[in-house]
């Protein structure tokens, strides 16, 4: 099949390469013509496990292009993904702006009849409105329909959850347009293509349940999936409060309610709460429609306070540990929102490193990948080398992303290094009583502290 994907971000980038992957012909246009130069030039944009070589083979072999001329790329395809941003507005709503313009776009340059797929982030009833805005300046006649196609790609796996989805969710009007994305998905759908990723890395190859629903369920799908996770992580957050007045293990208590699988294991991690550019965006989105429509969505509005008091209840322990933060050195490990990935949007580090450096500290930190981009936002911000050259000299290290590394590191070489030897670790990474026994004032969220005392006991 012929497809144009508009917006070579995320998840366009994803998409057309997953898909020019298996099998189809794919053009990625985008108004950001210096991103088309670069990956025509073979550059990828972003930090993606396996992106890279997925490109390059699809690029190489003709099945993926990258085109500047947006009109050109859509004017004869037969299936439109629908991938540009949806940034919050002040009001919390998502910006449609860009959605609009590329139905514009399709309206007046498709040659012939076409899929347009919403795949960017929605709220719910966008695909009627995108459905009357291709109507209104469409002159030539031609057919159009719509769909919701909604994305599950988590940063850093998202090639692999492209290609081997639990689900692929598919919201239509018609019988044509669920017959099209069921032969797009095809490949997919019966796990009949080349895994890029060698075979012992492959995940079990269960093929993915194919959901039909309408065009605003599948809107609503996305928007209930995030907000759900982040719900199910400020709950775990909750619990560790709890844990921390008790004297119980937050771990302990999860990994067990985690075995009923009503409940599952995942996403029950407790520690500085969640960031990135998703899960905040659309909890704030999906309240806004929520209250748009009538509903109280007061539980949703916990979640968010509760997600942003982690930074306050992280500092407060700070705080109480180094009394004053002024002319104190903070030694960092980790910055972008989660491991394997170089991006820091609404990471929560950076309030960590605004609220640190806004009452005196200096704050050295390290991050395997996203350094530059903190360094750009906090001119103030040492950037070191390696984790031993940020812990160098600290009054505390604090581990802000769970980055596997971390925990291999030699930690007597950095108990010696450290003006005082303070270990706060903001995603439960270490193992308390290692820390203790290797020297280290070791603190965490939700596990008891070997030989220290309950906060509330
Ligand atoms: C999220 C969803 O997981 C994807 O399914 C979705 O497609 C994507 O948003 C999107 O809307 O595009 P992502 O933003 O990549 O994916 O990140 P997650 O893996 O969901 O993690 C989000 C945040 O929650 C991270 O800061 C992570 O550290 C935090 N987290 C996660 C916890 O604090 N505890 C946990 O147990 C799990």
């Amino acid at each position: 099949m012929r497809i144009g994907v508009i917006g070579c971000g995320y998840v366009g980038l994803v998409t057309g390469a997953c898909l020019a992957d298996v099998g189809h012909e794919v053009v990625c246009t985008d108004n950001d013509l210096t991103k088309i130069d670069a990956l025509n030039r073979g550059e990828i944009p972003i930090y993606e496990a396996h992106l890279d070589e997925v490109v390059e083979r699809n690029h190489r072999q003709g099945r993926l292009t990258f085109m500047g001329n947006m009109a050109e790329a859509v004017s004869a395809v037969e299936a439109t993904f629908i991938c540009v941003g949806t940034p919050p507005l002040e009001d919390g709503s998502a910006d449609l702006s860009s959605i609009e313009n590329v139905a514009r776009l399709i309206a007046t340059e498709a040659r012939g009849p076409q899929l347009v797929i919403e795949k960017s982030t929605v709220p719910a009833q966008t695909g009627q409105r995108l459905k009357r805005a291709l109507e209104i300046y469409n002159h030539s006649g031609i057919n159009f329909r719509v769909a919701s196609n909604p994305e599950f790609l988590r940063e850093s796996t998202a090639v692999m959850d492209f290609l081997h989805p639990p689900r692929i969710v598919v919201g239509v009007e018609d019988e044509t347009s669920e017959q099209q994305l069921r032969s797009l998905f095809d490949p997919i759908l019966h796990q009949t293509f080349q895994c890029p990723v060698h075979e012992a890395k492959c995940p079990p190859t269960t093929p993915p349940t194919f959901i039909v629903t309408s065009i605003n369920s599948a809107e609503i799908i996305k928007h209930a999936s995030n907000s759900f996770l982040a719900m199910k992580i400020c709950y775990a957050n909750l619990l560790a409060d709890l844990c921390d007045r008790l004297g119980a293990d937050v771990e302990q208590v999860t990994q067990a309610m985690g075995l009923d699988p009503r409940i599952g294991p995942s996403f029950l991690s407790a520690g500085l709460g969640f960031g990135g550019f998703c899960l905040p965006k659309d909890v704030q989105a999906f309240i806004h429609l929520g209250e748009k429509a009538g509903i109280d969505f007061g539980l949703l509005r916990q979640v968010e306070l509760i997600n942003k008091k982690r930074i306050d209840r992280f500092l407060e322990r700070a705080k109480e540990e180094l009394w004053i933060l002024k002319g104190k050195q903070v030694g960092m490990l980790g910055i972008s929102f989660k491991p394997d990935t170089d991006d820091i949007r609404f990471a929560p580090s950076l309030e960590l490193i605004k609220r640190l450096q806004g009452e005196g500290a200096s704050v050295r930190a390290f991050d395997p990948q996203a350094l530059q981009k903190a360094k750009a936002l906090f001119p103030a911000l040492e950037a070191c080398g390696n984790e031993y050259q940020a812990a160098e000299g600290a009054d505390a290290l604090m581990i802000v992303t769970e980055w596997p590394q971390f925990k291999d590191l030699d930690w007597k070489r950095v108990r010696k290094s450290m003006a005082r030897p303070l270990v706060l670790d903001g995603r439960n990474l270490l193992d308390p009583a290692q820390m203790r026994a290797w020297g280290f004032e070791y603190f965490c969220m939700g596990r008891p502290n070997p030989g220290s005392t309950p906060a509330g006991g």
